[in-house]
């Protein structure tokens, strides 16, 4: 079997990689599709090195087949269908006594901390795996993790039908949150700057627009009868979009922050005084959000086909990276990972 070493130094080698037989408890994948992300994106540039044993196997937005399981492993057989929710908690920090795991003190990331899914054959913790539908192709089934992202912090949010949510930033996330937010009734106007990300949320029948050249606040008004949004998620990761989210919502609006900055931002607090705004982190997802994510995808209200702009072979990695911190023209990348 194959698999895409990350060597350091904005550099892959694929070769020849030997399987792991799973060990009581685990289960061993045939990969058939994994999905780049930001993240991915960010170790390529270096950061996290601490976190990676050299040379390391990214990769965590998967799907694939039961190739083998291991011992004591129930209700998990050879052939079956699954993606992987890429999380593995301790189970004894306050954080998991909480029933709060997917944020868990000592939270091993699969694929961070562990070798990921760029590989045609992985070995996990039985407990991560969740069964994708017949309905929903193993293409598709790969972008279960970032949809449930999307769910997550929808569910977070507690965004009702009916109301209005900003989405700052346009990335895959970003889309998600758009898409899941109008799947539960929600009106929603979401800001990108990149020309071919806002062309194709307004394809996909977002509201869009450019805040470069738009009055945000003023648009937000006049589509909110001068209130302001209900909900504002802050998705792109930018100072300008965490100075833009302070000033979009209404009188005790919600502000969900999902984006991960590289350096603290400045954000104006006086606006959390004068309209009782509450602001929410979300990071990952639970275990009801794949599950919820899983029922989303199968039920064909998700544009999937239309986010998937690539499926590229394992060999041509790198060149992904490229592409993806040109920042040009892509949503999401997919790498077949079958020779
Ligand atoms: N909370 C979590 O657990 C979690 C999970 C996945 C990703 N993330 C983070 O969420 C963010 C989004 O993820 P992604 O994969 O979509 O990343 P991405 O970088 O592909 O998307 C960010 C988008 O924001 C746009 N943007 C930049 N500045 C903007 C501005 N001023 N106004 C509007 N749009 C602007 C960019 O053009 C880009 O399309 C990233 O910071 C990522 O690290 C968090
Ligand atoms: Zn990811
Ligand atoms: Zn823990």
């Amino acid at each position: 079997m194959r698999a895409a070493f990350f060597e350091g130094n904005r550099t892959f080698r694929v070769g020849d990689c030997a399987e792991v037989a799973p060990r009581a408890g685990q289960v061993q994948i045939k990969v058939e599709f994994c999905g780049i992300c930001g993240t991915d994106l960010h170790l390529f540039h270096g950061a996290m090195a601490h976190r990676l044993t050299l040379p390391h196997v990214m990769g965590h937005e998967m799907s694939g087949t039961l190739a083998a399981v291991g011992e004591s492993v129930a209700n998990w057989r050879v052939g079956d269908r699954v993606t992987v929710r890429p999380l593995d908690p301790c189970g004894a920090c306050p954080a998991c006594r909480m029933g709060h795991s997917h944020i868990c003190h000592n939270l091993k990331f699969i694929g961070i901390d562990t070798p990921g899914a760029l590989q045609g054959m992985w070995t996990v913790p039985a407990h991560t795996l969740h069964r994708l539908p017949d309905s929903l192709s193993l293409r598709e089934g790969a972008m279960v993790e970032p949809i449930a992202v999307a769910c997550h912090d929808v569910r977070l949010s507690e965004l009702q039908a009916g109301e209005f949510a900003v989405v700052i930033g346009g990335g895959p996330i970003g889309i998600l949150i758009a898409l899941v937010a109008q799947a539960r009734g929600a009106r929603v106007l979401q800001a990108e700057v990149n020309p071919f990300r806002l062309q194709l949320a307004r394809d996909l029948g977002i509201d869009a627009v450019n805040p470069v050249d738009t009055d945000l606040p003023a648009l937000v008004n006049q589509h909110t009868g001068g209130a302001g949004a209900d909900v504002v998620f802050e998705v792109s990761g930018s100072a300008a979009g965490c100075e833009m989210m302070t000033r979009l919502p209404r009188t005790r609006g919600r502000i969900v922050v999902v984006a991960i900055y590289a350096e603290p931002q400045k954000v104006d607090l006086f606006r959390f005084f004068w309209r009782e705004l509450k602001l929410a982190g979300a990071r990952v997802y639970e275990a009801e959000d794949f599950d919820g994510a899983i029922r989303l995808a199968a039920s064909g209200k998700l544009p999937l086909d239309r986010l998937i702009t690539d499926v590229l072979p394992l060999s041509r990695l790198e060149e992904a990276m490229h592409r993806m911190e040109r920042g040009g023209d892509c949503m999401k990348i997919l790498v077949s990972c079958t020779d």
